[in-house]
């Protein structure tokens, strides 16, 4: 009885409570929906002269959405009077649309690159012939998915070759849809078809709904994917003269300048957009973040860009805005050379896994064993480190992440290596006495200078 008594109390108690809570809510102005999750109906710091708009998406949306209409409010589409409808509304029928709760009217939840094109038909060419565009999704999944207009767009791409994929492919069927689509596809959906057939999403770098300059050149932007072991290019800038300038000074740089010619008295030193990006001294601005690019760095042998001398140009370009002729040409002579002895130490690595190939001492399934791991780290996060560490110039992802490692996953793949050869009665791989070292390399592979 006692129990019961107990449990009433506490039920009412809850029950009044709510009922207040409920109240208050309604009047401060708070929203709640069916599943009695509560939204506040406005935040009060609305973005200069939105509050005075009349257009009836931003009328009802200040109470409904009030931290999207505020940022829509900084951004220079408000400022231009481009509205909510001219990237969310569509026809009935649209590919990707669902009707508008309470109204007759379609809108795309998502807004898709069709909508950008629009108005952005520049930008989204040179975005469609990028890496960033089908290239990124075909990565992790293939071509089997896609439209047969899509593998033309694909197929016309042309530097969407030279890096072979090399059972990466594997890892994404290996793991599962439930983990990789917080994984592999986070980040490569960047170039993902959308429902409308068009390709990619904007918003992978220019951050909803303000659409701002000063987000998108900074470095932070890119290093939401281009971080960590395979690809560290975030880490590397941060410790690169360019990245430190950046870190102690930015703050001052002219952030919100105009794009096109964009010049060393906004910009210092370099962020990832500018050199990448940026029309900044005789280089245009550019979507195509492959234009400026001689080697694919990424590939386990880099070998040269289809048009890397004109790319070239266009990178050295920017350098000297700032530096002179001859440091670039040096630069450049010595980030080849590295390159270099990066391909030779992934050569070596092929060539001491061939008689476990060539005598069918390798599973058929990647990723099994431990060898298939060495192997793999030996080009895939040691010799990438140490190329996009030259050539960004952050020494400790060249040294001690890179060739060091290297080194390191050559001696044990070794005697990984060696144990398959004994265990099959085979002799143990012939070596030079100075093994890993650069010079044994060449000796065992050849030079592979241009
Ligand atoms: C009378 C109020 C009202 C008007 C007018 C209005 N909206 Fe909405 N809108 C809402 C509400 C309420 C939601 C649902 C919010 C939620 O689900 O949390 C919504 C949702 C949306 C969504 C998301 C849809 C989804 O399924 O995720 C988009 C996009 C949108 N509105 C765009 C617009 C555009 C564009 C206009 C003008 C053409 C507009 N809205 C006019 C109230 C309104
Ligand atoms: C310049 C184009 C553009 C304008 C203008 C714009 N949006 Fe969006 N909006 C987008 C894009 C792009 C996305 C989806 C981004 C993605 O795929 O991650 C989006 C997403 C949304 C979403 C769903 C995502 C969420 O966070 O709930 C809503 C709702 C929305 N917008 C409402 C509005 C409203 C209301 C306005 C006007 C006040 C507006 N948008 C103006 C491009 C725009
Ligand atoms: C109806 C036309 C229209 C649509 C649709 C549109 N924009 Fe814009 N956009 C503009 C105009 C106009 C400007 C201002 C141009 C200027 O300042 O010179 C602008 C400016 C921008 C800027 C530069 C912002 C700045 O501060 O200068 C970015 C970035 C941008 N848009 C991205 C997008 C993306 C991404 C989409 C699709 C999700 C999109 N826009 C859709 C018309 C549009
Ligand atoms: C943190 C973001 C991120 C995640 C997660 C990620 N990647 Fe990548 N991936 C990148 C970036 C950035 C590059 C470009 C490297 C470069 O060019 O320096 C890349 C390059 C690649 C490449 C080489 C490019 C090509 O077109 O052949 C393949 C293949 C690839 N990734 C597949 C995958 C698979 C499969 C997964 C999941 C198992 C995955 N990636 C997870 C960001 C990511
Ligand atoms: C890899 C990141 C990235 C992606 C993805 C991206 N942008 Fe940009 N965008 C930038 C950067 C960086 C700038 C600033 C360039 C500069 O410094 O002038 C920029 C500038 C712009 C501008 C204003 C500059 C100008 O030349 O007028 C527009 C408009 C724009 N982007 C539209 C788009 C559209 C549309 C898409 C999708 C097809 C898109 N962007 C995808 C990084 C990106
Ligand atoms: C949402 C994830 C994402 C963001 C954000 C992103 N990238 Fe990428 N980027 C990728 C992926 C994935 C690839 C590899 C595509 C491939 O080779 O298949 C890539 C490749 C590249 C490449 C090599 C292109 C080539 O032709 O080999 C450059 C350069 C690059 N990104 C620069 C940038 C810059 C600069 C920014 C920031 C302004 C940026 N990225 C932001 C995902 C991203
Ligand atoms: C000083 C200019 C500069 C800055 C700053 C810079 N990069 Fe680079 N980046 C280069 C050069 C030069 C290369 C090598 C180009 C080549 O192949 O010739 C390169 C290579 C790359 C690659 C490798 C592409 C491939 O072939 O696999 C990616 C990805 C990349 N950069 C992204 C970034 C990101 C992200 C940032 C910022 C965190 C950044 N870069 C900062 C100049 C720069
Ligand atoms: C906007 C100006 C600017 C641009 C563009 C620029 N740099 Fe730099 N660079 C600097 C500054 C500033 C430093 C830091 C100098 C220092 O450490 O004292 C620097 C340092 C360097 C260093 C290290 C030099 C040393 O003595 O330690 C190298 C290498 C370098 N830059 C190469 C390049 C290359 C290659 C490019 C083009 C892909 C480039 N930079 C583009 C401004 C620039």
């Amino acid at each position: 009885m006692r129990f019961f008594r107990r449990t009433r109390l506490l039920f009412s108690a809850t029950f009044i409570t709510g009922l207040l809570l409920l109240a208050g809510a309604l009047l401060v102005g708070f929203d709640i929906d069916e599943e009695g999750r509560v939204r506040p109906a406005s935040n009060g710091v609305l973005a200069q002269g939105i509050e005075n708009s009349t257009d009836e998406c931003v009328v009802c949306h200040v109470d409904q959405t009030p931290g999207i209409v505020n940022q829509f409010g900084e951004s220079d589409h408000f400022s231009n009077n481009v509205s909510c409808s001219d990237c969310h509304l569509v026809e009935e029928g649209y590919a990707g649309s669902v009707q508008h709760p309470n109204e007759e009217f379609y809108v795309l939840p998502l807004s898709s690159t069709a909508q950008c094109a629009e108005c952005h038909r520049e930008q989204v060419a040179q975005f469609n012939l990028s890496r960033h565009a089908l290239p990124s999704y075909v990565a992790y999944a293939g071509t089997d998915p896609l439209t047969e207009d899509q593998l033309a767009m694909y197929q016309s791409i042309p530097e969407r070759g030279g890096i072979d994929s090399r059972n990466r492919n594997s890892l994404h069927a290996m793991e599962g849809e439930a983990v990789t689509r917080f994984a592999c596809e986070t980040c490569h959906n960047v170039g993902r078809p959308n429902p409308d057939g068009s390709i990619g999403n904007c918003t992978a770098c220019h951050i909803r709904h303000e659409f701002s300059l000063e987000q998108v050149r900074k470095p932070e932007t890119c290093n939401a994917c281009h971080i960590g072991p395979d690809h560290p290019q975030w880490e590397i800038y941060s410790e690169s003269g360019h990245g430190i300038s950046y870190l102690t000074g930015g703050d001052d740089w002219n952030w919100d300048a105009e794009p096109g010619n964009v010049t060393t008295v906004d910009f210092p030193a370099p962020t990832c957009a500018t050199c990448h990006m940026s029309g900044f001294g005789l280089s245009a601005t550019t979507h195509d973040v492959g234009d400026r690019l001689t080697w694919y760095l990424a590939s386990a042998i880099s070998s040269r860009r289809p048009a890397w001398e004109e790319n070239r140009v266009r990178m050295q370009q920017v350098c000297l805005a700032c530096h002179s002729n001859n440091f670039v040409d040096d630069f450049y002579d010595a980030g080849d050379a590295l390159v270099d002895s990066i391909n030779t130490w992934v050569m070596l690595s092929d060539w001491m896994m061939q008689p476990l190939k060539d005598n069918g001492l390798l599973t058929a399934q990647a990723f099994d064993e431990p060898i298939d791991f060495t192997y793999f780290n030996i080009w895939h996060h040691w010799g990438r480190t140490a190329k996009f560490g030259s050539w960004m110039q952050g020494a400790d992802y060249v040294q001690w992440h890179g060739a060091y490692e290297i080194l390191h996953d050559l001696a044990i793949l070794r005697e990984e290596v060696d144990a398959k050869l004994e265990e099959a009665g085979l002799e143990p791989l012939d070596l030079p006495d100075n093994f890993p070292s650069i010079d044994a390399a060449r000796d065992v592979v050849g030079s592979q200078s241009e």
